[in-house]
């Protein structure tokens, strides 16, 4: 619990019944405007991720670990806009100027011409948007949990300092145009406010991920007033700085082993975006009286659900066995399309017996153990088709209305049709390999 000192100001007007004025309505088509005009950075995974390049005047927040690159990839996308034109303002309040300076010189930077402060108080940052020879276009403020006001009483950091600082910031920006950038830590003590205290104040919210032991960063988009959610940008972290990864799924999948029990292939989905990734299974005698279960980059329910299932359903006996499960390379899937992956690869590992190498797996598994269809078929086979797959295992295809035809086969990978987990199990048993 933290304590807030209410704000004594009550705004005038509200006490008094005073009437306020008619409010001017619009229609819903656009008077003499046009499409909305975006700022791209050229870094097409950024880009993306925005929905198509920035609106001016929105408020984006990034949020991530401490250490996880968010002034890196900040930095590197100031430093494009500025290139491209844009007059660009980057406010520290973790870093003095001259280490900021050190970063741009490892990314080979420097010679963007991007304004650097390094400053806290909200007053002097909202002061410096109207100085200048030319309108400000971009801020980054990194980060928003060393910004302070000055008449609200709170150290920064807390909730309520947050909330303040983002606000007067976020109101002077849209005033002037500008589009903002903060920078919010994710914080696992209560002590600092962790970038959700702002997810409803800005436009849009991007959270950048990854595992400190792999080199590779997501960035991944949770909301977007002015796109589509739940894409992702994929980067390596390199000496010079991120680099863009534009085909992940061959990243994801460079170090798969062949003829290996327990790893299938999951044709997955991430936003707009299909990407292939390893599951991995591994299912132990347990020495223990109550079996380990242990999940990495997936939903410990969801296994736990699917493992019920193969239980109940499929005849399979795993209660006394340590389970680990593993999306390989350090990518967290949270699409229930993996779930039919997922059962593959426990059912491979039981047996012992390895998944063709040149088969993904898609479908989410019901209660009853039948497999439901899920979005993007044919984006999915697309994908795991220019990878060099030859066969898929899916859902039926729900019949709608008005489907004349046979649904459209883009691909031309065998697919094997999965109604229930049954089927999965029957084969990939060693009754299969005999026949
Ligand atoms: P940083 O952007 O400071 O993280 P955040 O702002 O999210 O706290 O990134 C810090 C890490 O990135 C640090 O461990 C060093 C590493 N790094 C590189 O590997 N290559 C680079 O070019 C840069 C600038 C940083
Ligand atoms: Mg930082």
């Amino acid at each position: 619990m933290t304590e807030e000192t209410a704000e004594a100001t009550i705004p005038k007007g509200m006490t008094s019944g005073k009437k306020g004025k008619g409010l001017e309505f619009h229609s819903l088509t656009s008077e003499g405007q046009t499409k909305l005009d975006r700022h791209l950075t050229g870094i097409t995974e950024f880009d993306r991720v925005t929905g198509g390049g920035m609106v001016p005047g929105s408020a984006l927040l990034i949020g991530g670990d401490p250490g996880i690159g968010k002034s890196t990839l900040l930095l590197q996308v100031v430093c494009r806009m500025a290139l491209s034109g844009k007059r660009c303002l980057y406010i520290s309040g973790e870093e003095a100027v001259d280490q900021v300076r050190l970063r741009a010189d490892r990314l080979q930077m420097s010679h963007a011409p991007v304004e650097l402060a390094s400053a806290t108080s909200v007053r002097d940052i909202i002061a410096s948007m109207d100085g200048g020879t030319r309108p400000v276009d971009l801020m980054v403020i990194d980060s928003i949990q060393t910004m302070y006001v000055d008449n609200v009483e709170s150290a920064p950091g807390t909730v309520t300092q947050v909330r303040a600082s983002a606000q007067e910031i976020i109101r002077a920006a849209k005033k002037k145009n500008i589009i903002v950038l903060f920078v919010g830590h994710v914080t696992k003590e209560g002590q600092i406010a962790g970038p959700r205290v702002l997810e409803h104040m800005v436009d849009a919210v991007m959270y950048f991920e990854g595992d400190r032991g792999h080199s590779f960063r997501i960035l991944r988009n949770v909301k977007n007033r002015f796109g589509a959610t739940d894409e992702i940008g994929v980067f390596e972290m390199a000496e010079e700085g991120l680099v863009e990864v534009l085909n992940p799924s061959e990243l994801f999948l460079a170090q798969r082993q062949d003829h290996i029990a327990g790893s299938a292939v999951l044709a997955g989905l991430e936003g707009t975006r299909p990407v292939l990734v390893e599951v991995q299974a591994l299912v132990a005698p347990s020495p223990l009286g109550t079996p380990r279960r242990a999940v990495i980059g997936w939903d410990s329910n969801r296994l736990a659900m699917v493992l019920a299932v193969l239980e109940a359903r499929c005849g399979l006996t795993l209660s006394g066995s340590d389970i680990f499960l593993n999306i390989a390379g350090g990518i967290r899937i949270t699409e229930p399309a993996a779930d039919l992956a997922v059962a593959a690869a426990l059912i491979s590992s039981q047996t012992g017996i390895p998944i063709p190498h040149d088969m993904v797996f898609f479908g989410e598994v019901g209660l009853a153990g039948e497999i439901r269809a899920v979005s993007q078929p044919d984006l999915r086979m697309k994908e795991a088709e220019k990878l060099g797959f030859t066969q898929a295992a899916y859902p039926k295809r729900p019949h709608r209305k008005g489907d004349t035809k046979t649904p459209s086969r883009h691909t031309s990978l065998k697919g094997k049709e999965i109604t229930h987990l049954e089927d999965l199990v029957a084969w990939l048993t060693p009754a299969r390999k005999a026949a």
